[in-house]
């Protein structure tokens, strides 16, 4: 699928819930949050044909993101059959951790499962190693869990483990360092990411933004300079570096700072209630659950995609005080 900026659509991020077992403070406000009613939520099922539609028309990679998709009553089952859909060469997940060094009923922890299902990369959110501040900012003590959910997803055998950092200036601006050096004893590859505007939260102000350039000069004062390597790409927008005398590289991603950020976008949403996003950074968002359950085909499913990706925006309005009226929470990141 194309647009009509030259943007090729090949990644869909698939969000199978809004619910989440943290409340990290750029993400989800509060206890306050109201859950979507489980009736508005699109069953496995259903997420399972719109995945295959976006495979017949050219979709292979796909990430199964939320709020917290491991915290969905099934998701085993569902991610053991996602590997399996026609026209998908990879299929990732996002995850805070927490859960994946849990034990299933067979004795293999969460992770194995997964990977042994056909889930071929995790990506795992971590912005810091100390668990006091881990605490404050997810609102839950599980950083022991998280730690002994990136040793269960090595165990396991990826065949990619990422570890994303949002980066808050005065906050996590003193991690960037450990959390490097964590990433190269366990040979992740670690992305610092900028905070967006994607919650109606306090956090998201002025103050707490850290941009990636200030974030590399930080780490650039102990590594020295940071060596581009503009032809390595995984299948996101972030750009990646490799530290002097070492053999690893970190990523940044700046969706608010890197003004070549949508360039090479390649990806559509569908959140956990049925609606399909051409872009995170964009109040567009059109309803596929209520056609598909007034019986509507494969071909006019089809359809449906095909006019929302002739809807993608060129870039996402995040610089233009673009004011989400969802949570990121809703959206999936
Ligand atoms: C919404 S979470 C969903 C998956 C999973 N619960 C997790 O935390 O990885 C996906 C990613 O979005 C990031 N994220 C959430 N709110 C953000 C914000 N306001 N700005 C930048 N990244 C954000 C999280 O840090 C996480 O890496
Ligand atoms: S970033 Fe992930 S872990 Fe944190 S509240 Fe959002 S969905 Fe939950």
């Amino acid at each position: 699928m194309d647009d009509q900026h030259g943007h090729h659509i090949s990644y869909l991020r698939v969000s199978i819930t809004d619910r989440c077992n943290e409340r990290c403070a750029y993400c989800m406000p509060g206890e306050l949050h109201e859950w979507l009613p489980r009736e508005g939520i699109l069953t496995f099922e259903e997420t399972e044909r719109l995945i295959g539609i976006a495979g017949s028309l050219g979709v292979s990679k796909i990430r199964i993101t939320g709020g917290e998709p491991l915290t969905r009553r099934g998701v085993l089952g569902f991610l053991a059959r996602v590997p399996g859909i026609p026209g998908l060469d990879d299929v990732g997940l996002s995850t805070n951790g927490t859960l994946l060094a849990r034990r299933e009923a067979d004795g293999r922890t969460t992770a194995d499962w997964i990977r042994a299902a056909g889930v071929r990369s995790v990506n795992i959110s971590l912005d810091t190693l100390d668990p006091a501040f881990y605490a404050q900012i997810t609102g839950r003590d599980f950083h022991t869990a998280v730690l002994e959910g990136i040793e269960a997803a090595l165990a396991a055998g990826f065949s990619s483990i990422k570890l994303n950092a949002v980066l808050m200036r005065g906050r996590n601006e003193d991690q960037l360092v450990p959390l490097i050096e964590f990433a190269q004893e366990r040979n992740l590859l670690l992305r610092f990411i900028e905070l967006m505007p994607v919650s109606t939260n306090d956090v998201l102000t002025e103050e707490n933004f850290l941009s990636i350039g200030h974030a590399r000069r930080r780490v650039e004062e102990t590594f020295g300079h940071l060596i581009p390597e503009p032809g390595f790409r995984t299948n996101g927008p972030a750009t990646y570096y490799q530290i002097p005398r070492r053999q690893q590289r970190i990523g940044f991603i700046g969706a608010m700072t890197n003004l070549h950020f949508c360039e090479t976008c390649n990806k559509l949403r569908l959140t956990c209630d049925g609606k399909l996003r051409p872009c995170l950074g964009s109040a567009l968002e059109f309803d596929i659950m209520q056609p598909m359950r007034e019986g509507a085909s494969d071909e006019e499913l089809r359809r449906f995609f095909l006019n929302v990706v002739e809807r993608k925006p060129a870039q996402h309005d995040f610089r233009e005080n673009y004011q989400p009226g969802r949570k990121m929470i809703a959206i999936g990141g």
